[in-house]
């Protein structure tokens, strides 16, 4: 019988987080303060705790993961690597192609990777309560699992289309015992202000972390923080144990070289954890190719420039140096929620700057197309996110078919879509279009970032 997958022992998960900021070509570049002079580790304080805010700023190459953590981890941890060997027969490609399968949490995706990191060091550091933001709803669930574990209270501002076509993530959010609101909210100011300018919004990411950035920060008592599912330095930190798993099962599936990586990004974090491991070796001189996947009704990496710009709406986070469409930016409501960011992760983008990645954007429908072939074949029910991953790793299959060559793809199965079965129906039904992002659109949401600081790296147009 030929071998499915690569299954590592518990002893084998990795015991250090890997940290690209120490590796990269030139030293990331700080957030900027509303003065736009660079933000202390301070004045971040009162969002996250002083010790993730270290890991934020950290430029050590490996940053240890204390066994609290694994522990955790390790009800599903290391995930399996997985050789897609139906694909690879359909597609007639002389490509191997393997997956890490982050879809084997119990919330279903990669993000509680970083919500237990995230809500262990919140409660080491004497935390009681946390808030968030969520898109699809994958990262609200993730928190509300990590916090029941931990024994934090949970707050997730959901944003109000996904509110609306995903019932049962917030019934999964209850059931670990969060609390889930839709945003924009009556809640805070930021919710309030946007719901008398635009009462029928759909919402957006941006909107929600405005809401739960207030929430934490207004709270008088000090034991509220805010928790951010991807997008920051020490969020893809947690996210590289996928990679470093991945090198490992490689290796015991006797590959010596990996040709291609790909993963799907929203705010960078699966795509990073998965790739920045092997962006290491190809800094090191290694040939990769390394792929992340954008949807082109939202294409940050693809066709927004690299500015300074808020994290959210309401310009209450510092100034991050990133791909992005602006910080107005209000995505077409597609069904990949969790792709629906106006930025992109700071460390994501500097590697794109870099040209150590090569970013890609695909149209919604191809999108299902893949996602319904990826079932019919290897079985699993891809979240919409992930199945822009598995556009890109059909192509590449192809190509290597076209070019005689077997090459090694390698992809981030980021989660499962037993909950986004709407957006399958959707598609069935024909009602889904694709919907790439008009120039104008683009140039208007652009508006927003004008006057705001262009990072040193960024080059002139
Ligand atoms: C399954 C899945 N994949 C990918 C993403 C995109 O987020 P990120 O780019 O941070 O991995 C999300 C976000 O919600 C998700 O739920």
């Amino acid at each position: 019988m030929e071998s499915t997958k690569v299954q590592l022992s518990e002893k084998d998960m990795p015991r250090q987080w890997y940290n690209l900021a120490a590796d990269l070509p030139r030293p990331p570049l700080p957030p900027l303060g509303p003065d736009g002079n660079p933000v202390s580790p301070d004045m971040l304080a009162p969002v996250f705790p002083m010790n993730l805010i270290e890991q934020e700023v950290s430029a050590d190459r490996w940053i240890d993961i204390p066994d609290e953590i694994l522990q955790i981890l390790a009800l599903w941890r290391p995930s399996p690597l997985y050789r897609a060997r139906r694909l690879e027969q359909l597609l007639d490609t002389p490509a191997r192609i393997y997956y890490k399968n982050e879809g084997v949490s119990p919330p279903g995706s990669h993000k509680p990777n970083t919500a237990v990191a995230q809500a262990w060091y919140n409660k080491q550091f004497g935390i009681e309560r946390l808030t968030t933001e969520t898109g699809a709803g994958q990262w609200g669930s993730a928190l509300s699992f990590a916090c029941a574990l931990i024994g934090l209270e949970c707050k997730v501002f959901m944003v109000r289309i996904s509110f609306d076509q995903k019932p049962y993530r917030r019934l999964m959010m209850e059931t670990w015992g969060a609390t889930c609101v839709p945003s924009p909210s009556e809640e805070t100011n930021a919710g309030r202000d946007v719901l008398a300018r635009m009462p029928d919004t759909p919402g957006s990411l941006g909107i929600a972390i405005s809401e739960a950035i207030e929430a934490a920060v207004t709270d008088t008592g000090g034991k509220t923080r805010y928790s951010l599912g991807s997008v920051l330095n020490h969020v893809l930190l947690h996210q590289t144990i996928i990679g470093l798993e991945a090198k490992k099962q490689l290796e015991l599936a006797g590959e010596k070289k990996v040709d291609t990586v790909i993963g799907c990004c929203g705010g960078g974090s699966n795509f990073a954890g998965l790739a920045f491991p092997f962006v290491a070796d190809k800094i090191a001189g290694a040939e990769i190719a390394i792929i992340p996947v954008e949807p082109t009704s939202c294409p940050t990496m693809t066709r927004a420039p690299y500015s300074y710009d808020h994290g959210d709406t309401a310009e209450m986070t510092p100034l991050l140096p990133m791909h992005t469409l602006g910080h107005a930016f209000v995505p077409p409501p597609i069904h990949a929620g969790g792709l629906r960011y106006h930025g992109m992760a700071p460390l994501v983008s500097l590697a794109i700057v870099e040209g150590l990645m090569e970013p890609r954007a695909y149209h919604q429908l191809e999108c299902y197309e893949s996602a319904v072939t990826w079932a019919r074949t290897e079985g699993f029910i891809s979240a919409p996110e992930t199945s822009h991953a598995i556009a890109a790793v059909i192509d590449e299959a192809k190509k290597a078919k076209e070019e005689g060559k077997e090459k090694v793809i390698l992809f981030n199965w980021s989660g499962h879509g037993l909950m986004d079965l709407t957006g399958y129906e959707a598609y069935f039904a024909g009602k889904l279009v694709d919907y790439p992002l008009p120039e104008k659109e683009l140039s208007e949401s652009l508006e927003s970032i004008k006057n705001l600081p262009k990072p040193a790296y960024a080059k002139e147009k």
